[in-house]
């Protein structure tokens, strides 16, 4: 939902227990021109190409909702070198974010920084290992979920010493074409793919990953309902976020969420969490 604190605040007051910036890189970003999201069946595309105002700029928006919110904030950066991470982590270090995710898997900046680097274990565990020398804060690795084996990524971001994952970044990525035109919806003809249709991708990657590694996994991916947030939780995650819900059922949804789950959890008889079964793990 952005950087601002004002969207941050109306996300805490609508019941979302945690929240998370937009990320943030050293310099402002006006990101690509519209269109940047195009909706089909099941889903959507975007193709922002990290538009923000600057670690600055943003920093100061983040402290602002700390003077109004008690919620925890994860603030995002986004680097492209083990250097530019730690950069960012001296800002994160001097604000009060709670705690620091590294976006190691925005997809829709390709052309202008090439693969993510959530595609290799050993820049994903340079980079942690970099940031975790310095951060103050727990720091979460957001990973890829375009990758051939992502039990090899998680366990390289484990072991660089990450406090928790946060999985899955967008699918894909894809394109929809305007069929009046022939041309690409998006401006910049591919973007990442968020919504219902990942969720099947979500709950498996986050199964075989949470197989492997013993830190908490933040799950993402196409949470709409409780029950979709309780199969998450059941897949292995600890934690479950939603992003493209929003657009669909309105800032309503983390209420009818939490809702949804507490109704399961008083049906089943669990008074905690930690306490819904999860699946066998992935051998
Ligand atoms: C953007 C896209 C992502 O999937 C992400 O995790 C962060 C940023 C973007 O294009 O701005």
């Amino acid at each position: 939902m952005g950087i601002s604190y004002s969207s941050l605040q109306l996300m805490a007051e609508s019941g979302a227990g945690l929240v998370t910036s937009k990320s943030i890189t050293l310099n402002h970003r006006k990101g690509h021109p519209g269109p940047v999201t195009a909706e089909f069946e099941g889903g959507l595309l975007n193709c922002m190409g990290l538009c923000n105002p600057g670690i600055k700029e943003a920093i100061d928006e983040i402290n602002s909702f700390k003077s109004l919110c008690n919620t925890p904030v994860i603030t995002s950066i986004f680097g492209i070198s083990a250097e530019e991470f730690v950069m960012l982590t001296d800002y994160t270090n001097n604000s009060q974010s709670d705690f620091i995710e590294l976006n190691l898997s925005c997809p829709n900046v390709r052309d202008e920084f090439g693969t993510p680097l959530a595609a290799s274990a050993s820049k994903v565990n340079e980079i942690v290992k970099a940031v975790k020398s310095r951060s103050t804060i727990p720091v979460i690795a957001k990973l890829s979920p375009n990758v051939i084996d992502i039990r090899e990524i998680a366990l390289a971001a484990e072991e660089a010493g990450a406090d928790a994952l946060c999985m899955i970044n967008t699918l894909g990525p894809g394109m929809a074409i305007d069929i009046q035109t022939a041309r690409p919806v998006l401006s910049n003809v591919y973007g990442g793919i968020s919504g219902p249709c990942i969720k099947p991708a979500a709950l498996r990657l986050v199964h075989m990953a949470s197989s492997v590694v013993s830190i908490p996994i933040i799950g993402m991916g196409g949470i709409t309902s409780g029950e979709d947030a309780i199969e998450m939780l059941m897949a292995g995650a600890s934690l479950v976020g939603i992003g493209t819900a929003i657009m669909e059922k309105g800032i309503s949804v983390f209420n009818s969420v939490n809702e949804e789950i507490n109704a399961y959890m008083k049906e089943k008889e669990i008074r905690n969490i930690i306490n819904i079964p999860r699946v066998e793990k992935h051998r």
